[in-house]
């Protein structure tokens, strides 16, 4: 397979990578956390701004790290959809110009699909990628602080949506969760180390777990998220106040309140991948493995879950390493070239879209 640079700008990471067969070269990200920390989110213009002022020096040290030179670039990919517009304007913006630049075909591709692909790249020191032989068809989880969506999958091209979130995000909910323990964003890792905490206990506290209607594949976090303003500030008074703050309970019933969080989204996750892979096999499509991907498969407790689901449905699991969980560009290349040898390329006129293809 050719060599191909891909480009990803659709929320705070500025990231640029290379990638030849299935094989991550180089992968550069340059995150903006410290930019938004002090908002609690993410602010757009900030963001893409930022991205501006960072994807040529990120450019650069992505070309120098993979020792690969411009014109071994056979493809230019990039991350066009979902996302903020203007952040994922100025990838999309600068890969058209390298595109045409060096000649090449540009490549536009949808960031959640791309997050499931991620697994089936070799990082930086790996041996092989994983074997494709007898992988499909399989069954997609993306678990990210935007998405959160199941797929049947026949190909890394070829996916079907199956489920997705009515709500929030899984790490939606796992950051807001955080804000409202009083952690500092983005929560995820931190509600994951504060939920890690030895004294912590997971049954402390019975969250809901939504399950929405019978044989849904689609997923709900904002109950959970209410329950746990509630557990920490206390009911709303009539006049709207919170009888409480985070820093009005003690270091082990915040811990405990972060692992009965976990748990509950863990559960809710699991209850979903059964379902979806029952539907399956009842349409005669037994998925042969779990691919899965995006910021929350990071977290040990839910990679642990899927581990065991893997294991009891007797599926492989594929799962990137960590470094290929959160946003980077290696998975949008990796994707990239799949599209590429499948000869599904864009004009230079792709513009940017806010929401994913389904
Ligand atoms: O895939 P990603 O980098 O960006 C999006 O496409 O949204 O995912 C970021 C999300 C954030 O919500 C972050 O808090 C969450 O992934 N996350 C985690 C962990 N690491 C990252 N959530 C729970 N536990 C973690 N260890
Ligand atoms: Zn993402």
């Amino acid at each position: 397979m050719p060599t191909v640079l891909g480009i990803e700008t659709s929320c705070d990471e500025t990231a640029v990578a290379v990638v030849r067969d299935r094989r991550v070269l180089a992968t550069v990200v340059a995150s903006q956390h410290e930019l938004h920390e002090e908002y609690g989110g993410v602010v757009p213009e900030i963001a893409s701004r930022a991205h501006v002022e960072r994807i040529i020096p990120v450019l650069r040290a992505a070309l120098a790290r993979a020792a690969v030179s411009a014109n071994q670039i056979a493809a230019v990919a990039v991350g066009h959809r979902p996302g903020l517009i203007g952040s994922l304007l100025v990838g999309v913006s600068a890969a058209k110009a390298l595109a045409w630049s060096l000649g090449v075909p540009l490549v536009g591709v949808d960031h959640v699909h791309a997050h499931l692909a991620a697994g089936l790249l070799a990082p930086q020191g790996e041996v092989d990628p994983p074997q494709l032989d007898g992988l499909f068809p399989a069954l997609g989880l993306v678990v990210s602080g935007g998405h959160t969506s199941l797929y049947r999958v026949a190909s890394p091209i070829e996916l079907q949506r199956l489920g997705a979130t009515i709500d929030d995000a899984l790490g939606e909910a796992f950051d807001k969760a955080a804000t409202i323990l009083g952690l500092p964003h983005p929560g995820g890792p931190a509600l994951e180390a504060l939920a890690s905490s030895a004294s912590a206990r997971a049954d402390a506290r019975d969250f809901p777990v939504a399950r929405l209607g019978h044989g849904s594949l689609d997923f709900s976090f904002s109950g959970l998220k209410t329950a746990m303003l509630y557990a920490v500030r206390g009911l709303p008074e009539p006049s709207g106040a919170m009888p409480r703050r985070a820093s009005d309970l003690s270091n082990s019933a915040r811990a405990d309140l972060a692992a009965s969080f976990q748990r509950a989204a863990v559960r809710a996750v699991r209850i979903k991948l059964d379902r979806a892979t029952d539907h399956l096999v009842a349409q005669g499509e037994a998925p042969c493995a779990l691919l899965a991907g995006g910021g929350v498969v990071a977290n040990r407790s839910l990679r642990a879950a899927l581990a065991d689901f893997a294991e009891q449905r007797r599926m492989r699991l594929i799962v990137p390493p960590m470094s290929l969980c959160v946003d980077n560009a290696a998975m949008i290349a990796g994707l990239g070239a799949e599209l590429l040898a499948a000869g599904r390329t864009s004009a230079l006129s792709l513009a940017p879209v806010p929401t994913t293809a389904l």
